[in-house]
């Protein structure tokens, strides 16, 4: 039997490769979630911080680019950041009321359980992405098909680095776990995946398949600009830092568990050892910071990645780098 053929991640959404796009806000538009749905893997938009109009928008616009492909656009979802979805989920409704229903829907960051009924009521298959076995049973209760297990590793936001697991022993603990208490529930591995060998690392360790956020950020189809790529590109896997400053920069109110691996460039490199100062006084920062964002002076805007940045050498088509780990983990794996 070929490699994959038998993979449950890969039968439950019709994919060719046991791979999802992590919904990321400002970067999984329309073209990357179509691209990465056409490539055979599960393709999340990334509906962030619940923009009703930029999601119906972007929604309908790749459900129109995948229009002739019946198996390419049966793996189009989206994903919501769920303490947002607390303030308002008009975005999140519109997809529940499409006739065309999405092959899955992802809450990240917060307690599944107000929404979770609503998308698995209408057969919708719910991804949930957690960051501490604290919060595996609560997900699992809510009704989750899926659990992404999110390493510290990772590229934007997260539990803090002293709260936050590794990729590495976190994945193996969900699995013993889920084997134990909901062996129906699949599992994948986000954080530090960027190419064959985390794939195949994260099948070894337990996991159905890999929630890819950085690597596919970095690609032709992203929303994120040509000039913040190619300061990863430059970036080594030392070259990120997990913190507030960025949330401070960009006036965002995240709860205070979650902080966001951005590179550690200069501006944060000023200010993340005078953080309350920054607090209490940030309007020359976000000045700079904001001309930093117009002129894509990536000295001073945030570029968010995760470690694996270190491992990201080119801003290719996500097509091809989807098809380059496939091809890598199936010859590891055989
Ligand atoms: C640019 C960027 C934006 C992100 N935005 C979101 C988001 O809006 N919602 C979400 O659930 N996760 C978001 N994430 C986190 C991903 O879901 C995923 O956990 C992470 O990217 C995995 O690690 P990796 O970057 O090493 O692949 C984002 C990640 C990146 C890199």
């Amino acid at each position: 039997m070929a490699i994959f053929d038998d993979n449950r991640f890969c039968k439950r959404f019709g994919l060719t490769t046991p791979i999802a796009l992590a919904p990321m806000a400002f970067a999984s538009g329309s073209e990357l979630t179509a691209a990465c749905a056409r490539a055979g893997a599960l393709g999340l938009l990334g509906g962030g911080y619940g923009d009703a109009q930029w999601t119906a928008r972007e929604y309908s616009i790749a459900s129109q680019m995948l229009s002739a492909d019946n198996q390419a656009h049966a793996r189009l979802g989206c994903g919501f950041i769920t303490w947002r979805m607390a303030e308002n989920r008009e975005a999140l409704d519109l997809l529940l009321e499409r006739e065309q229903a999405p092959a899955a829907l992802m809450l990240s960051f917060g307690d599944p359980t107000p929404f979770a009924k609503d998308i698995t009521d209408r057969g919708i298959p719910l991804i949930c992405q957690i960051q501490s076995m604290d919060q595996l049973p609560q997900a699992v209760d809510a009704g989750a098909s899926v659990i992404v297990a999110q390493g510290v590793e990772g590229g934007g936001h997260g539990y803090s680095a002293n709260e936050g697991r590794s990729t590495f022993t976190f994945v193996p603990e969900i699995a013993d776990w889920l084997s134990q208490n909901a062996p129906e529930v699949m599992l994948l591995a986000a954080g530090g995946v960027a190419d064959g060998r985390g794939l195949a690392a994260a099948l070894m360790l337990g996991a159905d398949g890999v929630l890819l956020g950085s690597r596919l950020w970095a690609t032709r189809e992203s929303l994120a600009a040509d000039q913040a790529i190619e300061a990863a590109v430059q970036a080594s896997g030392d070259d990120t830092a997990r913190s507030l400053v960025f949330d401070v920069l960009r006036e965002k109110q995240w709860p205070p568990e979650y902080h966001a691996r951005c590179l550690r460039n200069a501006i944060h490199r000023a200010w993340e050892d005078r953080f309350d100062e920054l607090k209490q006084a940030p309007e020359d920062a976000r000045a700079a910071y904001r001309e930093g964002v117009e002129t894509h002076d990536y000295s001073r805007a945030h570029v968010t990645v995760g470690q694996g940045v270190g491992l990201i050498n080119s801003n290719a088509k996500a097509e091809d780098i989807i098809a380059e780990i496939d091809a890598e983990a199936r010859a590891l794996l055989r």
